[in-house]
């Protein structure tokens, strides 16, 4: 009798056990906790395409989400950033604190949240504008500057941060889209962070990009994870293992697992994750 009610103590424990989990990654990464989801809940009209999401992501450094096709990564990372707003029949629920703040408040101006937590998307999507005025239009409609040299500034240390300004400084006036895909989209992250987002958002930002390109935008999510808090989707596992230092894994809907990067892909706790990391699914 001792011994099994010993045992249903145990079977209880499991919270406590992740909160501790939770701890020593954040001991780990050495840093404080940036967004916090809870239960998060999305409804697609009447399909449910994710069940009971809950997961920290800490300041600075890189959280990246992996699993097959059709899990639920997209959709969870458009939560983040109420994205899914803008998605007919797209209904979510949950907690989600950016600095603890609950993002979901109807008072909060939900083009300042975007504008501090940005994204970048699989394709990239230059404006049809200027390089120059790709980078300038978030600063400008957020009223950020007070002059044409606050403005120049920001756009040119934007470029530089995107690793871009030495290869476009000579056209700024010409039109984005004339770029290569790789220098398109590190346009477009320098227009993400020409707004100083808290958060960036990557959906796939390399897989319409040649290896090259690829390298390039990896070397520079490396570099930017020390200013921002930049959570990446990618199909790649070989990618989240060279610029992630956190890792989840979700599967069907459900976050399966998280943890440090290297034991989500040394040493995972679920056989889902071992069969995932493995090639034996998705
Ligand atoms: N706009 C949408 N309308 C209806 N269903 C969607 C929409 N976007 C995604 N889904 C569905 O939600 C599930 C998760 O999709 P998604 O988040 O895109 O997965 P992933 O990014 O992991 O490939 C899938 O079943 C997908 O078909
Ligand atoms: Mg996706």
């Amino acid at each position: 009798m001792d011994t099994t009610s010993q045992e249903q103590t145990k079977k209880f424990e499991p919270p406590a056990a992740t909160a501790a989990a939770a701890v020593e990654t954040a001991t780990q990464t050495g840093s404080k906790t940036r967004v916090s989801a809870r239960d998060v809940n999305v409804h697609y009209g009447e399909k449910q395409a994710l069940f009971d999401v809950s997961i920290d992501i800490p300041d600075r450094g890189v959280t990246a989400f992996i699993g097959p096709s059709g899990c639920g990564k997209s959709t969870f990372l458009r939560c983040l950033n109420r994205m899914n707003d803008t998605i007919e029949g797209c209904r979510v629920t949950g907690k989600i604190l950016l600095d603890d703040v609950d993002i979901a408040n109807p008072d909060l101006d939900v083009v300042e949240l975007r504008a501090r937590v940005g994204m970048v998307f699989q394709k990239p999507n230059p404006f049809p504008k200027s390089i120059y005025e790709n980078v300038a239009y978030g600063p400008r409609i957020h009223g950020m500057t007070s002059s044409k040299d606050e403005l120049d500034e920001i756009v040119y240390s934007s470029l530089r941060r995107a690793g871009l300004y030495e290869e476009v400084k000579d056209r700024l006036d010409q039109p984005g889209t004339g770029l290569s895909g790789g220098q398109q989209q590190r346009l477009c992250i320098a227009r993400a962070i020409a707004t100083k987002p808290e958060v960036l958002l990557m959906d796939e930002p390399c897989s319409a990009l040649d290896p090259i390109a690829t390298a390039i935008i990896e070397e520079l999510i490396d570099e930017l994870r020390e200013n921002f808090t930049i959570v990446i989707v990618t199909h790649s596992m070989q990618q989240a293992a060279r610029v992630s230092q956190k890792t989840a894994f979700f599967h069907l809907g459900k976050l399966i697992e998280e943890g440090p990067t290297e034991q989500i892909f040394t040493n995972p706790l679920d056989k889902k994750t071992q069969d995932y990391i493995t090639g034996r699914i998705g």
